[in-house]
C-alpha cells in the first residue's frame, strides 16, 4: 500500500518504513498515511479478524502470528435498537489490545527482533506475553506495581513473561519503556506510540462499517489515547476510497481522576494538562499522560466529537447494568463508555436515536475484585429448604 510516515511534532516526513516507530529527527509521535487501494470492497474480502483487511494495513509481513484475533461480536442493546456495544471482550486475551498485538508482534518477527518490552496498566501486558510467547520472543512487561487487576496479572504470569514491577503510576512505567527503547535499540516496543500497533487496532472501524455502516458516534474509554486515534483512522480511510461517504464522532470517555483529555476538551484548549497521581477504579484507563494525546485530540476535533469524564461510581454502575440488563459483561474502564453514554443521555448532549457504538474494551474476568463489590444475591443454605427460597422469592 502506498503511503508515508509524517511527525506530529515537527512535520517531517519519511518513506514508509516498518522500523521507523517514533521520528527520527524529534523523537515525536509518528502517524502512517496510508492511501488505500481505490478497488477496495468489503465483498471482494476473505476470512475472519484482523487480517481480512490485509489490504487495508500497513506494512510488510514476512510471517504473520496470530490467535485469530477481531470479528467480535457487535450486540444490539435489549433496551435501545439504536445502541450497541462492541464486545472487545471476545479477543483471545479478553481485549482489544489482541488486534494491535498480532500486527506489532509480526512487525517485530519481519524486522528480527527477539526481545519485546511493553508498559501497561494490565491488557497491553496479558496481551503482549500471548504473542510473545506464540512467536516464541523474549518478552518484558513492565507494571505499576499493585495496580494491575489480578486477571490480567494473572495471564501474565501464565503466558510467562518477565514481570517488572515499578513504584508510581503506569505513566512512570512509560517512560521507562521509552526510555529503553530509545537507549537500547534491541528492544521493540509494544505500546501504542508504536503506529504499527494502531494499523491492527483501526480494523474495529472496518468491523463496524461492515456489519451496520457508519454509526452516528462511537464511544470509547481513553486511557493512552491511542484507541480513539485507531477507530477514527479505520473510518477515515474507509471514507477516502468511498467505501463510505461520512465518519462518526468519536467520544472518548475519561475516569474523573484520570481526565486530562477530557479536561482539555471541557475547557477548549488544546492540549491536555497532565494528571500526577492519577486515581480510578478503572485500573485500566489509570493514566495521567496520555502518550498519544496529540493523535487523541486530533480524532475528536476532526470528527467533531468530544471527551467527558464520569466518576467510579458511575463506571461501576454502568458495569452492574451492563451485565444485570443487558447480559454483557465488561470490565470497569469497558463500561465507562457505557456510563458515558448515559451521562450524555441525561444531559440531552446525545439523543437515544443516533446510532451509537459502545467499544466495550475489555472482558469483566480481567478484574474479579470489580465484580465482586456489586451487591450479591449470595444465601447460605440448607439443601432442603432451597424450594422454600425460591418460592417466596417469585
Ligand atoms: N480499555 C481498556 C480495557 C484498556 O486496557 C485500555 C488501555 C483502554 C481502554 C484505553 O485505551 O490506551 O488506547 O486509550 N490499556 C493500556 C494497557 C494502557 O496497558 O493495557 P487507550
Amino acid at each position: 500500500m502506498q503511503g508515508y510516515l509524517k511527525c506530529l511534532s515537527c512535520n517531517s516526513e519519511f518513506p514508509l518504513q516498518q522500523d521507523l516507530i517514533t521520528c527520527p529527527k524529534c523523537g515525536g509521535l509518528l502517524e502512517i498515511i496510508v492511501h488505500p487501494p481505490k478497488d477496495f470492497s468489503f465483498k471482494n474480502l476473505r476470512g475472519k479478524g484482523v487480517w481480512r483487511y490485509r489490504e487495508l494495513i500497513a506494512g510488510e509481513y514476512k510471517k504473520i502470528i496470530t490467535l485469530n484475533e477481531g470479528n467480535t461480536p457487535l450486540i444490539r442493546s435489549n433496551h435501545n435498537e439504536n445502541a450497541y456495544f462492541k464486545f472487545e471482550g471476545a479477543n483471545p486475551t479478553g481485549s482489544f489490545k489482541d488486534r494491535g498485538m498480532t500486527v506489532a508482534i509480526s512487525s517485530a518477527v519481519t524486522l528480527n527482533y527477539k526481545v519485546v518490552v511493553a508498559a501497561s496498566t494490565g491488557n497491553t501486558a496479558a496481551s503482549a506475553a500471548a504473542y510473545a510467547s506464540r512467536a516464541g520472543l523474549k518478552s518484558y512487561i513492565v507494571l505499576p506495581k499493585g495496580k494491575v487487576a489480578l486477571g490480567k496479572l494473572a495471564q501474565s504470569i501464565l503466558y510467562g513473561t518477565t514481570i517488572l514491577e515499578v513504584d508510581g503510576s503506569f505513566d512512570v512505567a512509560m517512560s521507562s519503556v521509552m526510555r529503553l527503547y530509545k537507549e537500547l535499540k534491541i528492544v521493540y516496543p509494544l505500546n501504542s506510540f508504536n503506529p504499527w500497533r494502531l494499523e491492527g487496532q483501526k480494523t474495529i472501524a472496518f468491523e463496524i462499517a461492515e456489519e451496520i455502516g457508519v454509526p452516528d458516534n462511537i464511544i470509547v474509554p481513553v486511557g493512552n489515547a491511542g484507541n480513539i486515534y485507531a477507530i477514527w483512522k479505520g473510518f477515515k480511510e474507509l471514507q477516502e476510497i468511498g467505501v463510505i461517504d461520512k465518519i462518526p464522532r468519536m467520544i472518548g470517555v475519561q475516569a474523573e481522576g484520570a481526565a486530562p483529555i477530557a479536561k482539555a476538551i471541557e475547557k477548549g484548549s488544546d492540549t491536555p494538562e497532565f494528571v500526577n497521581n492519577p486515581e480510578t477504579v478503572a485500573t485500566a484507563i489509570r493514566i495521567g499522560k496520555p502518550v498519544n494525546w496529540q493523535k487523541a485530540m486530533k480524532a475528536i476535533k476532526d470528527s467533531k466529537g468530544t471527551a467527558i469524564s464520569v466518576s467510579d461510581n458511575e463506571i461501576l454502575n454502568a458495569q452492574r447494568q451492563l451485565a444485570r440488563n443487558e447480559g454483557v459483561g465488561a470490565e470497569p474502564a469497558s463500561a465507562a463508555a457505557y456510563a458515558g453514554y448515559l451521562k450524555l443521555l441525561s444531559e440531552n448532549k446525545l439523543d437515544k436515536n443516533e446510532k451509537t457504538v459502545m467499544i466495550l474494551t475489555g472482558h469483566a474476568l480481567k478484574d474479579p475484585d470489580a465484580m465482586v463489590k456489586a451487591e450479591a444475591k449470595r444465601i447460605l443454605v440448607n439443601p432442603e429448604y432451597i424450594d422454600k427460597i425460591i418460592l417466596s422469592d417469585l
